[in-house]
């Protein structure tokens, strides 16, 4: 329900089965459907009254990743909503035009959570985007991608016990939007992909056939300020890319695939199209953040390990212990060191809740053309130092963490106060 100032949501945490291959249903969960969700819309500038109900039979919670909101209504640990339960969040929506999402964050069961399908695509709609000549009529040029991947079991049943690995569950299907092997048929000449790597553990290196190339225009959380052509992306957990794909080299017939590494992972089946002459802006958005100065305190983070030693600061993360506090509306450089070395180290993808940050540099060097937007999320390298501009608009306790969420759940994570 949306009136001239307000919106309204109910979102039902729920069990359920669902056809994803042939043969047996999978057991699933999902939000308000047997897995994952339907895209949750926002709009900036509106108060939004979100009912979130439990019909689960264990504890969860409902966290609003890159959402900009006071503590208690971002739904880290510390908001858990008991079986049968339900609460009401009421806040407003003030934060540029981008692509967020929903998932599930109980401590230290984030991960299972996430892998029987509490995740769902949620996004921020602002005036300034809707002024720029983009795709934007959802479903039909404007389409959310949820990566993830599964193995299927015995009865097409995952097993998430069975998969535990403490450096990330990974299966060998590419599952995308919750089906296997989709297609998607291309019906306007540009098609604008919200892309959130919602997996667990995975990466994904993604490129088109024909080595098509394609414009990212936003990154976590706002559009990017310029757009920047690829042919390769890759993702980490949680990222999030908004691409926008110019089909005008095929024809009605044709069909392009997009892959990750060298699986195919969406086939689209091109129809017949309109021309399309516009061009992409080339000013997307403007970043604002708080000057830096002299004085600027610099916070330094080093997450190290792999599988069960993993830690931040050389600590596990402890519910009960305040690691660090900032004051509402003042800026700090975050300097966020991954420890691990080269060889066979892992990347962690790095994430704060409650505020969206400004990418500074990775190892002394510029950030990368597509980090030039907000971000809540950021692969660090071994070996590598990435700085970032942090400040937060809301308070309360946050947690920061690496987003494979097995990490996390196994102590890569501490929390914030901002007061
Ligand atoms: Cu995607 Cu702590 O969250
Ligand atoms: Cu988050
Ligand atoms: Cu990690």
């Amino acid at each position: 329900k949306e009136t001239d100032t307000d919106m309204y949501y109910t979102v039902i945490a729920e069990a359920g089965e669902s056809q994803i291959m042939p043969g047996q249903k999978t057991k699933t969960w999902g939000y308000n459907q047997p897995l994952l969700g339907k895209t949750i819309i926002f709009k900036r500038g509106k108060n939004i009254h979100v009912t979130v109900k439990n019909e689960l039979s264990e504890l969860t919670t409902y966290h609003w990743h890159g959402l900009n909101v006071p503590g208690d209504i971002d739904g880290g640990c510390h908001t858990p909503v008991y079986p049968g339960e339900s609460k009401v969040l009421n806040f407003k929506c003030d934060q540029p035009a981008a692509t967020l999402w929903l998932h599930a964050h109980p401590c230290p069961s984030t991960a299972e959570q996430v892998w029987h399908g509490l995740a769902t695509a949620v996004v921020v709609k602002d005036e300034h985007e809707a002024s720029l000549p983009l795709p934007r009529n959802y479903g039909v040029d404007d389409i959310p991608l949820i990566l993830q991947d599964r193995k299927f079991h015995e009865d097409n049943q995952w097993d998430y016990h069975a998969d535990y690995d403490p450096d990330g569950v990974q299966g060998p299907t590419a599952m995308i939007n919750g089906t296997v092997n989709p297609y998607f048929d291309v019906t306007t000449q540009k098609v604008r992909f919200r892309i959130l790597d919602g997996a667990n553990r995975r990466e994904w290196r993604l490129h088109f056939s024909d080595n098509l190339s394609f414009t990212q225009i936003a990154g976590d959380g706002s559009l990017l300020e310029h757009p920047v052509k690829f042919t390769h992306l890759m993702l980490t957990c949680a990222e999030r890319a908004e691409i926008v794909v110019d089909f005008s080299n095929y024809k009605p017939g044709d069909e392009v695939t997009l892959y990750s590494d060298d699986v195919p992972i969406v086939h689209f089946r091109i129809h017949e199209f309109a021309k399309d002459d516009s061009t992409l802006p080339d000013k997307l958005f403007k970043l604002n953040a708080p000057e830096i100065t002299p004085d600027t305190p610099v916070h330094k983070i080093i997450m190290s390990g792999m599988d069960e030693e993993v830690a931040i600061n050389d600590k596990k993360f402890n519910m009960q212990r305040i690691d660090s506090k900032q004051t509402l509306g003042s800026c700090e450089i975050w300097e966020i060191t991954n420890s691990n070395d080269c060889d066979g180290g892992m990347i962690h993808p790095y994430h704060m809740h409650g505020c969206q940050f400004q990418v500074l540099s990775r190892n002394g060097k510029a950030p990368y053309p597509n980090e030039t937007g907000l971000k809540d999320t950021i692969a660090v390298d071994p070996n590598e130092t990435v700085k970032i501009k942090v400040w937060f608009d809301h308070t309360g306790v946050f947690m920061y963490h690496c987003h494979i969420i097995e990490h996390e759940d196994g102590g890569m994570m501490a929390q914030i106060e901002v007061q």
